[in-house]
């Protein structure tokens, strides 16, 4: 099983090829934070989300992300956003110091059960307390396709979910009690399905979440 150094090495290669799909509520988001609020972007990618939440007048949002080629992909394609590199552990943010924070297509990264509780933990441990969890990602799909790929990656010892993508790349869709497990701490606001899309271009089932801490 790849550990999380593999995983991200993967996100690395692939930064200047990929372009990111999973959809964002940003409407909702507006309804529950205001603009001038601290947000956190973990997992920005190459600052996708990042530089709409700018030109939709978020003045502070601070993105971090393990891949060194999304930052300089991301540095390059939206000069002046904060994104900073991050390699896990604890994030380089004081306890309570934002008011919200957005996981797009990061937990499904993400393949290990204890190290998804981790991060979960230190997201709880720098949002301020009320402050709101927007998370958008993958559930684990119904259709026989996924079922074939979850079935070949059990047989190669990977957890329930997992699926090989691309060249070397191992994502883990979640199950729906992991994902109430993971945001137990949480008030839930909000909890949609959504039509999304994979990478490789395939529809995808979508869990869109809002919870206040
Ligand atoms: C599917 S991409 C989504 C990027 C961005 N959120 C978007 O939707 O445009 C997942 C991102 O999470 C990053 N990532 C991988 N493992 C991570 C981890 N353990 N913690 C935070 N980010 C991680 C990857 O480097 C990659 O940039």
């Amino acid at each position: 099983m790849p550990d999380e150094t593999t995983t991200a090495a993967y996100w690395d290669r692939v930064a200047e090829e990929t372009d990111f799909t999973f959809p964002v509520d940003y409407e909702l988001i507006e309804e529950h934070l205001s603009r001038d609020a601290r947000v956190l972007d973990l997992g920005f990618g190459y600052g996708r989300i990042a530089s709409k939440l700018r030109a939709r007048g978020f003045s502070r949002v601070v993105g971090f992300d393990p891949a060194p080629s999304m930052i300089k992909r991301g540095r390059r394609e939206h000069p002046g956003l904060d994104l900073r590199p991050w390699l896990g552990g604890e994030l380089p943010l004081a306890a309570d110091s934002v008011e919200a924070v957005l996981m797009v297509g990061v937990l499904s990264c993400v393949i290990d059960d204890a190290a998804r509780m981790d991060l979960m933990d230190e997201v709880s441990r720098v949002l301020a307390p009320g402050g709101l969890l927007y998370i958008s990602d993958a559930p684990i799909q119904s259709t026989p396709e996924y079922k074939e790929r979850y079935t070949d990656a059990l047989e190669e010892k990977f957890g329930q979910g997992a699926l090989k993508i691309g060249d070397g790349g191992v994502v883990q869709h979640l199950s729906v009690p992991n994902f109430r497990e993971l945001t137990a701490t949480f008030t839930e606001l909000h909890w949609n399905r959504a039509g999304g899309e994979s990478l490789e271009g395939n529809k995808l089932d979508i869990i869109e979440y809002l919870g206040r801490l």
